[in-house]
C-alpha cells in the first residue's frame, strides 16, 4: 500500500514563496520530503527561504506576468530538481481599495496581470509534462473574496472569482490525465499582502469571520499539502473552504 500523505522523491514549484501563505506552503511540502522550487519575483527573499529550508529548495527569479520567465523557471527546475508534478500558484497582490468609481484602470489591468493572467502562464508552463507523466497537482490561491466580494477592491475580487472559474475549467479537461487542479479560498491571512494593519483594519478584516481570527498560513499550508499529495485522489475543479465559517456555499 502507498503512502498517500507522502511527496517524497516528487518534485514541487510554489510561486510567491518568499512570503506569506507561498512560504508557510514551500515550507509544509518540504517538510512532508518534497523538493521544492521557491518562484518570486523577489529573490532575494525566495532565497532566504530557500537557505531556511535546506538542499531540496531552489529559489529563481520569475515574474509570473511574464510567460517568457516562466517557462524560463519551468526548464531550469527539470533541470535542477526533476519535473516538477505539484504546482502551487500563491503569488498574488491585492492592489489598491477604492470606490468602484474612482478604481484605477492601470491598477485593473495589473491586478489581473499578476492574480489571473500569471496563474494561466504558471499552468500553461507546468500542464504539458504533467499530462505526458499521467500525473500532476495543481492549488490555485483563491480567495473569499471572489466567491463572496468586498467592496472596494473590484480588481481582486474580479481576479479572483476568475481563478475560481479557470480552476473548474482545467480541472473539468485535465482529470481524465491524472492532473487534478482545485482552489483554496481562504479569509483574511496576516501577511504582507495587506501592507501595514492599523486596529481598525484588522477589525474589519475579522469582522465577518464567525470564528473571530486570521487564518493562519499553517493552516492553509496544511490544506494545500492535502490537495498536492496523492492522497487528494477524486477532486478537481474544486474551490475549497477554509473561512472559519464565513463561506456560505
Ligand atoms: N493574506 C490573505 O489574507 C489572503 C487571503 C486570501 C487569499 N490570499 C492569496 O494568497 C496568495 C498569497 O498572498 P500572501 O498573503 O502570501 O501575500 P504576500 O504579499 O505575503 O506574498 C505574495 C508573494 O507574491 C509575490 N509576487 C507578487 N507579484 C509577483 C509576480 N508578478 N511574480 C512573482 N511573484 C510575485 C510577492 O513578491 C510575494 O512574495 C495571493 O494570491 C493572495 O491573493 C491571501
Amino acid at each position: 500500500m502507498t503512502n498517500d500523505a507522502s511527496i517524497t522523491g516528487q518534485t514541487a514549484v510554489v510561486t510567491g514563496a518568499a512570503s506569506g501563505l507561498g512560504r508557510a506552503i514551500a515550507q509544509r511540502l518540504a517538510a512532508a520530503g518534497g523538493r521544492v522550487a521557491l518562484w518570486d519575483r523577489d529573490l532575494t527573499g525566495a532565497r532566504r527561504v530557500a537557505a531556511d529550508i535546506g538542499a531540496q529548495a531552489l529559489a529563481l527569479e520569475v515574474d509570473v506576468t511574464d510567460p517568457v520567465s516562466v517557462r524560463a523557471a519551468w526548464a531550469e527546475t527539470k533541470r535542477s530538481l526533476g519535473t516538477p508534478s505539484i504546482l502551487v500558484n500563491s503569488a498574488g497582490i491585492l492592489g489598491p481599495s477604492a470606490a468602484f468609481a474612482d478604481y484605477p484602470a492601470d491598477a485593473w489591468k495589473r491586478v489581473l496581470d499578476i492574480n489571473l493572467n500569471g496563474t494561466f502562464h504558471c499552468c500553461q508552463a507546468a500542464v504539458p509534462d504533467m499530462v505526458a507523466s499521467d500525473y500532476g497537482r495543481i492549488v490555485n490561491i483563491a480567495s473569499i473574496a471572489g466567491k463572496d466580494g468586498n467592496p472596494g477592491v473590484a480588481g481582486y475580487v474580479a481576479s479572483k472569482a476568475a481563478v475560481i472559474g479557470l480552476t473548474k475549467s482545467m480541472g473539468k479537461e485535465l482529470g481524465k490525465h491524472g492532473v487534478l487542479v482545485n482552489a483554496i479560498a481562504p479569509s483574511a491571512s496576516e501577511t504582507a499582502i495587506f501592507g501595514e494593519l492599523t486596529d481598525a483594519y484588522r477589525a474589519r478584516l475579522i469582522a465577518n469571520v464567525p470564528m473571530g481570527r486570521f487564518v493562519r498560513p499553517d493552516e492553509v499550508a496544511a490544506l494545500a499539502f492535502w490537495l498536492s499529495s496523492p492522497a487528494c485522489s477524486f477532486s478537481t475543479g474544486v474551490t475549497f473552504d477554509i473561512s472559519g465559517g464565513r463561506a456560505t456555499y
